[in-house]
């Protein structure tokens, strides 16, 4: 059985994560990466950048794309200039509304597109108004989701209306109620709390030297377009695509590395002009549910998640959240892995204006006592003319925006299994397996002599040699072989490969193969070809 601790468990145990600073007593919502883990890790982050960017042919066109399109990369700073966060949003907007619990002590922070206040423990949905209940149930029935309204005092009940509705009849659950869920009467005022981590450049540290770890990797695209355009030969449509560290103080992280403080994201801005973006975007939503399984994410545990109208951002046209069921939420619930998001022109107009106009910036938060923005664009031009038609435009921009780490916890959820397996004396065992995909795999090959004796590990090391050239291998000569195998199981390692008595006259070896224990011979000297074929495959 598939569990959130039994996977934790394993990740501290065998190497792939570790809590930091854990020697200390830990820091919530802080992890490292063992020596497991950062592979897996950098393996997801390499696959997304081989497959959207390095490995990206700009003169076909990809199945279902609207036109032949360009991919290119940046590596931007974690620290930015404070007017970015100011022309993003993040600075007036990047809030969570939190309150508490006088009697349970427990905490709740608003949830934007919920409307609600959603309780952090086990992300329960909570009311705090007697809003009507006939309009509560129409929205549950028009927005395909349900949102419970708890009567004060009356919380246990789920009653909408005058019908009665159990969990299970509600179909795209994406909150549940729960047994000890209590009505909000005592909570304390909200406040509000900017997820951005503040830090101050330079030694004065006055008021105009705070600034802040970025919250996400895109503004750093944002702010380059233009040095991108100028620099590089790229015609729109284009991409640009970043990787790197973000940075949010959640007020309660958890879930594992679900919801961590500092976090990687894989992050792609797309420009194209204003009246194809609908296609690119519908593009991109179904190009990246495929990326997902494609590496081995079941298609039964993903949903596509289409954003109501009332839930998108004013700016947006659309926004799709690709979400997966994580063993630590209530069976039928999912958790976002990633959004796809039309973003229209909204990020490099602020860049460009500021908050200037309301009816060309619906962002417009405030206007000085002048009628002048409240805060100054970068003035820069950053719009685009067409080569070919001349024509001048702010290119619209679709954004597919992934958790590295969100990533790498659902292919370890997926992974994990347990089957039966025969052991030495042909017994079945129960056996603990990472069938991770073995692009994904930390070490892809582990190399072993059957026995430690008659030259064996001397050709063994050689092999060990000769592979680690081009793959992560690993070299076990301890224990018995079957013990080994296990060990390897555990790890995600999809092939061993054994030199036996055979492997000394006849230069082949067997290779295991995790998930069916098929063992084939290979000759010593196609190995390197038999394991590329079988890792690309
Ligand atoms: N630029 C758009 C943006 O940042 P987001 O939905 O806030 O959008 C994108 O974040 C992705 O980043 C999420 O789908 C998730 O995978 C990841 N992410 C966001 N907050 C996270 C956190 N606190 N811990 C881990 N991953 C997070």
């Amino acid at each position: 059985m598939k569990s959130m601790d039994k996977i934790v468990s394993l990740c501290k145990r065998r190497g792939f994560l570790f809590q930091s600073s854990e020697i200390y007593g830990g820091v919530q919502g802080f992890w490292d990466y063992g020596p497991l883990g950062v592979e897996l890790k950098r393996n997801v982050k390499d696959a997304w950048w081989h497959d959207m960017i390095a490995g990206h042919n700009e003169l076909i066109a990809p199945a279902s794309a609207p036109s032949t399109f360009e991919m290119v990369g940046l590596d931007c700073t974690i620290i930015m200039h404070p007017q970015v966060w100011k022309n993003s949003g993040h600075f007036d907007l990047f809030c969570d509304q939190m309150v508490d619990c006088r009697e349970s002590k427990k905490r709740y922070r608003f949830d934007q597109v919920r409307g609600r206040y959603v309780q952090y423990e086990d992300q329960k949905v909570f009311v705090t108004t007697m809003a009507e209940q006939e309009e509560e149930l129409s929205e549950v029935r028009r927005r395909g989701m349900k949102f419970f309204k708890l009567r004060p005092k009356d919380a246990d009940k789920i009653t909408i209306g005058d019908e009665s509705l159990t969990l299970d009849k509600l179909d795209n659950t994406s909150d549940v109620l729960g047994p000890d869920a209590k009505a909000l009467d005592t909570l304390t005022e909200p406040r509000e709390f900017n997820l951005m981590f503040k830090t101050t450049l330079g030694a004065l540290g006055g008021e105009e030297d705070v600034t802040f770890l970025r919250p996400e990797t895109a503004q750093g695209i944002f702010v380059n377009f233009k040095n991108v355009v100028d620099s590089s030969r790229v015609k729109i449509p284009f991409g640009i695509g970043q990787v790197g560290k973000s940075f949010r103080n959640e007020i309660t992280p958890r879930n594992f590395t679900f919801r961590s403080r500092e976090f990687e994201q894989m992050e792609i801005e797309f420009f194209c002009h204003p009246d194809t973006s609908q296609e690119w975007y519908r593009y991109w939503r179904d190009r990246r549910l495929a990326w997902y399984t494609k590496l081995g994410l079941s298609s039964e545990s993903l949903i596509m998640r289409e954003h109501h109208v009332e839930e998108l951002a004013h700016y947006s046209v659309g926004t799709a959240d690709i979400e997966y069921a994580f063993p630590f939420l209530p069976e039928g619930e999912y958790g976002e892995l990633e959004g796809i998001a039309h973003r229209g022109d909204f990020d490099l107009r602020s860049h460009m204006e500021g908050k200037l106009d309301p009816s060309t910036n619906p962002m417009t938060v405030e206007l000085n006592e002048n009628g002048k923005p409240k805060y100054r664009g970068s003035g820069k031009d950053l719009s685009y003319r067409d080569e070919v038609t001349n024509e001048k435009f702010i290119p619209h921009v679709v954004e597919p925006s992934a958790g590295a780490d969100r990533g790498v916890l659902a292919f370890l959820c997926e992974a994990y299994t347990e089957d039966e397996a025969p052991d030495e004396n042909g017994n079945l065992q129960t056996r603990t397996v990472m069938k991770l995909h073995p692009r994904l795999a930390p070490i892809k090959a582990a190399v072993f002599p059957l026995v430690k004796k008659d030259g064996m590990p001397e050709v063994a090391k050689e092999i060990y040699g000769e592979l680690k050239e081009h793959f992560n291998v690993f070299y076990d000569e301890k224990g018995a072989v079957g013990r080994r195998y296990r060990r390897q199981d555990e790890a995600g390692t999809p092939y061993c490969i054994t030199v036996d008595t055979d492997t000394l006259s006849d230069k082949t070896v067997t290779i295991r193969d995790r998930d069916t224990l098929e063992q084939t011979r290979v000759k010593i000297d196609d190995l390197v070809a038999d394991l590329s074929s079988r890792i690309s495959s």
